[in-house]
């Protein structure tokens, strides 16, 4: 690494970070972490603070997981890359299938398509899906539903079914045939109802008029995030998904289950679909899968779905899709010792009880604090909205929000920001002490922005 001036004054000179003005960040460049270990990172000036955002939902196991760095170690010498397209394969790819049609067994998924990260899974699952109904002699079942407020990454399939103005109006036109039904949300929602299994109700039936509006056999699949993630972690109300599978049910639409942040632990359950009872019939993996080590994501397929695949003799049934990088060995080695660990350390079960105690500090921050105008979350993904009138329920200043992620950090905790929220998604081996600094910490952060 160069010298400590170096990197000062080259920080976003050269370069366009993702998800940022690029003028912003050179009038006001980024923090630069230089190390981490366990649930902490590092940076250059040498404060060290834990992470509460867990890299970016993704480092569930920590900073120093020696199993997953060993794993990639030892798979740099043995076989660094080959290519996964037809003819060749190399063994962690193929072990981890097994492990993950185990793993996944509970949500009837007995198939893996290797991705390089998230967007790329929701960009296979989407692609996948009117595949399926082409070779199921359906071809104009070619739509998509999704939700306003859900995040499905940035390839133009995934921006087309994200439901944010933010990341789709500098990219439009995207793609035509894609329509948004409101988020499952109690706190905000054009019903005005503040009942989660009333607005579960109506945003089926306004899913069942779309259908018969649009004819049922024009539509391939429905997307949804179990809890919705980088939307301002928003909680359905545990009848949706159930409720929006029967629908997808009666009128032959694929459910994609959009798990880049819920699978393999986060929400207390090993995957969103499981934590709501629900099986989809593909279902997007990335992030967690190798401990944010190495972009690696798995796009898993419902058993229901492998018939039209294997036996069809249609010239549209090869798969005509994948990436250089699909079942990328050091990837999948990454993610077989990760998702070893997680199951070892029943991570599931830490991000269900470290969770409810988050929450519960959560809900005292916001008895305690005016701006803060509504915490939510479920397992250890959670969020405290502020406001800058509770009742009008207002955006508060940029600088609030600022302030409150500043003084977090201060205080020992790094937080994310995004709009009006403040958003925890930390390690899931946290442990009980780790959760009362980051509620501390938000507390110090509240209380400075309100000063
Ligand atoms: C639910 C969901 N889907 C897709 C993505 C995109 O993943 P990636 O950034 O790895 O492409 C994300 C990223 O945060 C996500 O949260």
């Amino acid at each position: 690494m160069r010298e400590a001036n170096f990197l000062i004054e080259n920080n976003a000179r050269h370069l366009w970070h993702p998800m940022a003005h690029a003028g912003e960040m050179r009038a006001h460049p980024p923090k630069i972490i230089t190390s981490a270990a366990g649930v902490e990172i590092t940076d250059l000036d040498g404060k060290t603070v834990l992470d509460a955002v867990g890299g970016l939902w993704n480092v569930n196991l920590g900073y120093s997981c020696e199993p997953v760095k060993k794993a990639i170690r030892d798979q740099l010498e043995a076989l660094p890359y080959y290519s996964s397209f037809r003819g060749t394969t190399n063994p962690p790819m193929i072990e981890l299938s097994w492990e993950l049609a185990e793993f996944f067994k509970a949500d009837g998924l007995t198939r893996a398509f290797y991705t390089s990260g998230g967007s790329d899974s929701v960009e296979t699952a989407l692609r996948l899906a009117r595949q399926y109904h082409k070779l199921n002699g359906q071809p104009e079942r070619t739509k998509f539903y999704a939700l306003k407020k859900g995040y499905h990454g940035t390839h133009f399939g995934g921006a087309s079914v994200n439901g944010n103005a933010n990341f789709r109006r500098a990219y439009e036109p995207l793609l035509p045939g894609v329509f948004h039904l409101p988020a499952p949300w109690d706190y905000r929602n054009p019903f005005g109802v503040a009942d989660g299994a009333e607005i579960a109700r109506r945003i089926v039936a306004l899913f069942e008029d779309e259908i018969a509006f649009q004819g049922a056999d024009t539509i391939a699949a429905f997307i949804m995030e179990p809890v919705l993630g980088a939307g301002g972690v928003i909680v359905p109300h545990e009848t949706f998904m159930p409720l929006m599978r029967a629908a997808c049910d009666r009128h032959g639409i694929l459910l994609i289950a959009d798990e880049v942040i819920t699978a393999y632990g986060r929400t207390g359950a090993w995957s969103g679909s499981r934590l709501w009872g629900v099986q989809p019939d593909l279902m997007c993996t990335a992030k967690a899968i190798t401990n944010g080590y190495y972009p690696f994501g798995a796009v898993m397929i419902h058993d229901k779905l492998t018939q039209a695949f294997e036996s069809s003799t249609s010239p549209l049934a090869s798969i005509g899709h994948g990436y250089t990088y699909s079942g990328h060995p050091v990837g999948a080695a990454a993610a077989l010792a990760a998702l070893a660990e997680t199951k070892r350390l029943d991570l599931a079960a830490n991000a269900e009880a470290r969770g409810a105690e988050l929450l519960a500090g959560l809900n005292d921050l916001h008895a305690r604090h005016e701006l803060v105008g509504n915490a939510r979350g479920k397992g250890l993904m959670a969020c405290i909205e502020l406001v800058s009138d509770r009742e009008k329920k207002s955006a508060p200043a940029r600088e609030t929000v600022q302030k409150v992620q500043d003084a977090a950090y201060d205080a020992g905790v790094m937080v994310r920001t995004s709009g009006p929220n403040v958003i925890i998604s930390p390690p899931l081996i946290v442990t009980a002490g780790d959760v009362q600094r980051i509620l501390a910490a938000l507390d110090a952060g509240l209380s400075a922005a309100a000063a």
